[in-house]
């Protein structure tokens, strides 16, 4: 049979996909950080190299931030497009890995071999597995599967900036039948799962002054305000006793869970205790009267990614800072508004302020939750190839992460989304000694090459 052919290539032939994902994990595309715009334009020319020697029509398309890698093969049945990110996190702390980055390495872990490095779980493992798949079919077969669109973003980790504009001004060309994207995880870590569920997200950096200049806060501390202060306790307030984010009006568009998809989950049978001791905690931080997996996939967030100011050197020193920063992110469920919380947030904040203080604000980024369609019989059909290729049934699952790009296709491009991954929970993606499981890669090629069978 043809697949089992097709099947066989990817087996034999792995040495030399791993190694093609080594070359472009050693390119560090990191988009949020200027210093790497050269390397995201590297990484974008390397895909496309790649994809044009496979035989795509494959072209770097310009935007104003990083460059967008369009591929693709015209050809018989339904047009699917494939979506994954070159784009990579930044590295930082960097003395917590156990060696440089983007030197990826393969290792034996304790499961079995896996690949370490920036970027190889998140996202460039992953849409290697297509990209790999593809090449496996081409040498079988003598031509690239059916009818095919690749599109590669280089901004993902950095909200996507460019992507709305280049969706609407490309729209005829990227519009296909369906959409498939690589960049979500397998249910805990042996369950093949297709993603129906995101949470959207909400980005808010703020910046709180008080004096003109720093202070020594022997000649002020007491009398002087200290922004520090201001914004711990606006921090603080964010949660309530019962883990309850109180901004005002944030749980409009908050939905409670359909029984019988809060069934479905029990079904699920997750590991709660083990989720939270694998990162050896074990007291859920969320709402009272809600289970993790609920906390993480159909319950929205307040977070502080980042908080700082005054002196963080060595040693020590007795300063009054003028300026007090924090990062904050939402994760935003069901028809939460983005822009309303923006401003309701933004809102509280000023309320909170004492009257000489003054706050600053910057957005970064806002998109809101998605739900995905899967009524189109492709998914069925994607689900028992998983099925099969795992040896266990495929689930459909929520998703704790954002991916903006499925709510788009649906809503600039009017297309369903397919999200279905090979990543793991401990892969350790955005944190140091990022990795992949190299069977992860390898199962992933050999799922995509059944799914493009079955679709086909
Ligand atoms: N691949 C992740 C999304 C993800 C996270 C999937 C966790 C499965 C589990 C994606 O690249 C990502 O990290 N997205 C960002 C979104 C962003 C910066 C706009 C996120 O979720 O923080
Ligand atoms: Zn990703």
């Amino acid at each position: 049979m043809a697949l089992d052919a097709v099947l066989n290539k990817i087996d034999e032939t792995l040495p030399q996909s791993l190694e093609r994902l080594m070359e472009l994990l050693r390119i560090p595309s990191i988009s949020t950080d200027p210093a790497y715009k050269g390397d995201c334009d590297r990484a974008a020319d390397w895909l496309v190299a790649e994809l044009s020697a496979l035989g795509f029509e494959a072209a770097k398309r310009p935007t104003p931030g990083h460059p967008m890698v369009i591929a693709r093969k015209q050809g018989p049945g339904r047009h699917l497009l494939f979506y994954g990110h070159y784009d990579v996190q930044p590295v930082d702390p960097l003395s917590l890995w156990d060696r440089p980055p983007f030197e990826p390495e393969l290792q034996d872990g304790p499961k079995g071999k896996l690949i370490r490095g920036r970027g190889a779980s998140d996202d460039k493992g992953q849409l290697m597995t297509f990209v790999e798949a593809c090449r496996a079919w081409k040498a079988v077969h003598g031509e690239l599967p059916g009818n095919l669109t690749l599109f590669f973003e280089g901004e993902e980790e950095s909200g996507s900036p460019s992507l709305i504009p280049f969706l609407k001004a490309n729209a005829e060309e990227l519009k296909a039948d369906l959409a498939l994207i690589c960049d979500t995880g397998l249910f805990e870590s042996t369950a093949p799962a297709i993603v129906t569920m995101l949470r959207g997200l909400l980005g808010e950096e703020l910046t709180i002054h008080a004096a003109n200049k720093d202070l020594h806060s022997g000649m002020y501390g007491g009398a002087a305000m200290n922004p520090i202060r201001v914004l711990a306790k606006i921090i603080a307030s964010l949660h309530d006793e019962n883990g309850r984010i109180t901004v005002p009006h944030f749980y409009d568009g908050v939905p409670e869970l359909p029984d019988a998809v809060r069934a479905q989950w029990q079904n699920l049978a997750f590991d709660h205790a083990k989720f939270l001791g694998d990162v050896g905690l074990a007291l859920p931080a969320g709402e009272k009267d809600r289970t993790p997996l609920e906390m993480i996939w159909s319950r929205p967030t307040c977070d502080v990614n980042g908080i700082w100011g005054g002196y963080t050197g060595d040693g020590f020193k007795t300063v009054l800072p003028a300026e007090a920063h924090a990062k904050i992110s939402f994760r935003l469920v069901g028809q939460q508004d983005p822009h309303a919380i923006r401003e309701n947030f933004r809102a509280y904040v000023r309320s909170m302020l004492p009257a000489d203080c003054t706050v600053e604000f910057k957005g970064h980024g806002a998109s809101p939750a998605g739900q995905m369609a899967i009524e189109d019989p492709a998914f069925e059909r994607a689900r028992a190839a998983l099925s099969t290729e795992w040896n266990r049934p495929a689930s459909y699952v929520g998703c704790g992460g954002s991916i903006p790009i499925a709510g788009y296709f649906q809503s600039i491009l009017g297309m369903d989304a397919m999200l279905l991954g090979f990543g793991r929970d401990d892969d350790q993606i955005h944190s140091p000694n990022e990795k992949y499981d190299l069977e992860c890669f390898h199962k992933g090629i050999r799922s995509w090459a059944r799914i493009l069978a079955a679709l086909a």
